[in-house]
Order: C-alpha cells, then sequence, then structure tokens
C-alpha cells in the first residue's frame, strides 16, 4: 500500500534518485516556449545558499545520486560554484542545465574545480534570427563562444533544442551546427505543450508532416554521423498514440526544488488544485518526500478511474501525465488525454488537426518575462 501510513510508505516507495535543484526563476532569456510556471513571478523568494546546502544535504543522506541545477538561469546565482562543489563533495553527479549567458572563462574553470560532471547547453536555433528572435535576446553568438568553453574544460559537448514549428524546417541545418560546434550528444526535444508553451501553443506546434519529415532527417544525420554524434529526436506527446510514463511514475524517482522552496514530483505540479506542496522551510526532504499528501496522491495506481483503472496497460503509462490530465481534462485524476481511451482525446486530436491546417493564432506570441507572469497570475490563467 502507498500513502497514509508513514512507516509503511517507506517499505514501499524508493527514494528520490534524481534531484532538481531549480535555483531561480531569473532568467536573461523570453523563451516563448520555457517550461517555467507562468506565474514564476509569485515564487520570486529564493532560498539562501545555506537553505541549498541543507537540500543537498538531506537529498543526499535520502539516497539521491544525480543533481541537476537548472532555473530560469542558474548561472544567474553567483553562489553556483559552491552548491556545485557541495553536491560534488556528498557524491552526487552533477549536471547544470544552462543558456549559457552568464558563463565567462573564469566561471567555467571554477565549476570545473567544483567538480561539475556535465554541462547541456541550450540552444533555439541554427540561425541568429531565430535564435534571438525566440529567446527575444542577442544570445546566438554568445552561445557559440560558451560551446568552444565547454570544449576547453574538457566537458563533454551537449546540446539541447527545443523544436517547434518556428525552427523544425531547420533541423539539418541544426545538426550540422551542432557537429560543427563539436557537439557529442544532441536533443532535438520537441516543445512538449505546458506552461509558456501552452500559451503559446497555437503557434509552436508542428504539422505531423513536419515531423515526419524532421524525423526522417534525423534519421539521415545518424548514419552520417556514427560514432561522432548521438541524435535524440523526441517527439511532441499530442502527436505521440500512446501517452508517456510521466516522470518515470509520480513521486517515484524525481524530486525537485523550485526557487521558493516547494518539493514537487515534477515542475508544474503546484498547479494542481486540491494538493499541497509544502516547502523546505516548513519539512524536511524525508518527511516530503514519504508522507505528504502532494507526493502520495498520485503514487501507483491505486488513484485511478476508469479508463485506466481496469486498463491491461496501466503499469506501463501509469496514466500518464497528471498534469496534462489536468490541464486538457480539468481533472489531474483522470487518463492523460493524449491516450486514444481519454474521453477527452478529442482536444488532442483538435489541437494536431489545427497545427496541420495551417491554422495560427490571432493572439500574438507571448515571451516568457516577469510582467507578463504577473498578468497572467493576476488573472489565473
Ligand atoms: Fe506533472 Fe507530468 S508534468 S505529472
Amino acid at each position: 500500500m502507498i500513502g497514509g501510513v508513514g512507516g509503511l510508505q517507506q517499505a514501499v516507495v524508493g527514494p528520490p534518485l534524481w534531484l532538481l535543484a531549480e535555483i531561480t526563476y531569473r532568467c536573461p532569456l523570453h523563451c516563448v516556449f520555457c517550461y517555467n510556471p507562468t506565474d514564476f513571478a509569485r515564487h520570486e523568494d529564493e532560498l539562501s545558499t545555506d537553505e541549498w546546502l541543507r537540500v543537498l544535504r538531506e537529498g543526499r543522506a535520502l539516497g539521491a545520486v544525480q543533481c541537476g541545477f537548472s532555473g530560469g538561469e542558474p548561472l544567474l546565482r553567483d553562489d553556483l560554484e559552491a552548491l556545485v562543489a557541495e553536491a560534488h563533495r556528498l557524491g552526487y553527479y552533477t549536471n547544470l542545465l544552462t543558456s549559457g549567458v552568464g558563463l565567462t572563462p573564469e566561471r567555467a574553470a571554477a565549476l570545473k574545480a567544483a567538480g561539475l560532471d556535465h554541462i547541456q547547453l541550450s540552444f533555439q536555433d541554427s540561425t541568429r534570427e531565430v535564435n534571438d528572435f525566440l529567446s527575444h535576446t542577442k544570445t546566438f553568438a554568445l552561445k557559440q563562444r560558451v560551446g568552444e568553453m565547454l570544449k576547453a574544460q574538457g566537458w563533454p559537448m551537449v546540446m539541447n533544442v527545443v523544436m517547434h514549428r518556428l525552427n523544425i524546417e531547420h533541423t539539418g541545418r541544426i545538426i550540422e551546427m551542432a557537429h560543427e560546434l563539436g557537439a557529442e550528444y544532441l536533443e532535438l526535444a520537441n516543445s512538449q505543450y505546458y506552461s509558456w508553451a501552452l500559451e503559446n501553443r497555437g503557434h509552436l506546434m508542428p504539422t505531423s508532416e513536419q515531423l515526419k519529415r524532421a524525423e526522417a532527417v534525423t534519421d539521415e544525420w545518424r548514419v552520417k554521423l556514427e560514432g561522432k554524434m548521438k541524435l535524440f529526436f523526441v517527439s511532441p506527446d499530442y502527436h505521440e498514440a500512446r501517452p508517456k510514463k510521466c516522470m518515470n511514475g509520480w513521486g517515484n524517482v524525481f524530486l525537485t526544488i523550485t526557487p521558493d522552496g516547494a518539493a514537487l514530483p515534477c515542475h508544474t505540479a503546484r498547479m494542481l488544485p486540491g494538493l499541497t506542496f509544502p516547502t523546505v522551510r516548513e519539512m524536511d526532504l524525508k518527511t516530503l518526500w514519504y508522507d505528504s499528501d502532494g507526493f502520495n496522491r498520485y503514487r501507483g495506481t491505486g488513484w485511478m478511474k476508469d479508463p485506466c483503472r481496469t486498463c491491461p496497460d496501466q503499469e506501463k503509462d501509469l496514466g500518464g501525465c497528471r498534469c496534462q490530465a489536468y490541464m486538457l481534462a480539468k481533472d489531474a485524476a483522470a487518463a492523460d488525454p493524449v491516450c486514444p481511451k481519454s474521453p477527452q482525446h478529442g482536444v488532442v486530436q483538435a489541437a494536431v488537426a489545427a497545427a496541420n491546417a495551417g491554422e495560427v493564432p490571432a493572439r500574438p506570441l507571448l515571451f516568457r518575462d516577469r510582467a507578463t507572469s504577473l498578468k497572467l497570475s493576476c488573472s489565473g490563467a
């Protein structure tokens, strides 16, 4: 049984293996597909260095083995090196997810000395115009310099590009550019429709044809670059035939801590109504992970209703994504509408059909920024 009885839960629920420290929501970029919550401006009371150090220690004591530092832009915290050093000392495998803005040769050397194992650098596109337009900043040339800094420190070059209708036709050129920069890994991650990307879905959703072509181009490059660069292509959920086992299961292996200390099973769970997620200021990580209502609510399969309750695939996908169920079906305990068995699957089909028909919303793209976040928070969006 999971949930309800503290001692018994600990025997059944494993530890969080992957701790994601979202150390700040501040970011110099304004990406239209940002996965930070649209109301991020309401959560600006960042944990102090000492509070983060305590989180790292408690996470490791709980059994976490991998620690990611992300944001916002984590380089905006000038205690990043100290946090990485402590995570390394504790024995975590450490990973930094960054746009590269704020990285200098000196900081790269300091992060290397602190023991940082891995950096993932994000790009928006292979062209200056689209890169700078999508992030609403002039960062294209800088990102190329950052790529060189990573190589100089001996980190493997791991690049990530969020794909969508505005850059998917550049797939081949993006791969070529990553290769020219010396990337060993490139993740072409299609935008999933959460947070800012959900607001902009009508602009960002590629057509089925575009996706098919992009996958074919990626396959051609896989052959050309065999042994030199690994390519990963992640399709958007809406175009998939089956829902994903989101976060590898709710409260199963993944624990994220937001800049102001809320402990969540995924980046966006805080928006779900009727759930409470205490912060690390109120509770230690062990109690949060094993005993809090927020983490226990959707663990396992006991919470399911039809069609998930009687579905033979319930263990495979665990009903899909709880946040997507809430966003599209207005019920976090419903089947993920990506699933063809969901009574709300039509919502997903309609979004794909609109993209395939070339429909573009009248409302312009919404760029992630503080003022818009405050406006969306007030309007309850
Ligand atoms: Fe929250 Fe999938 S993103 S459960």
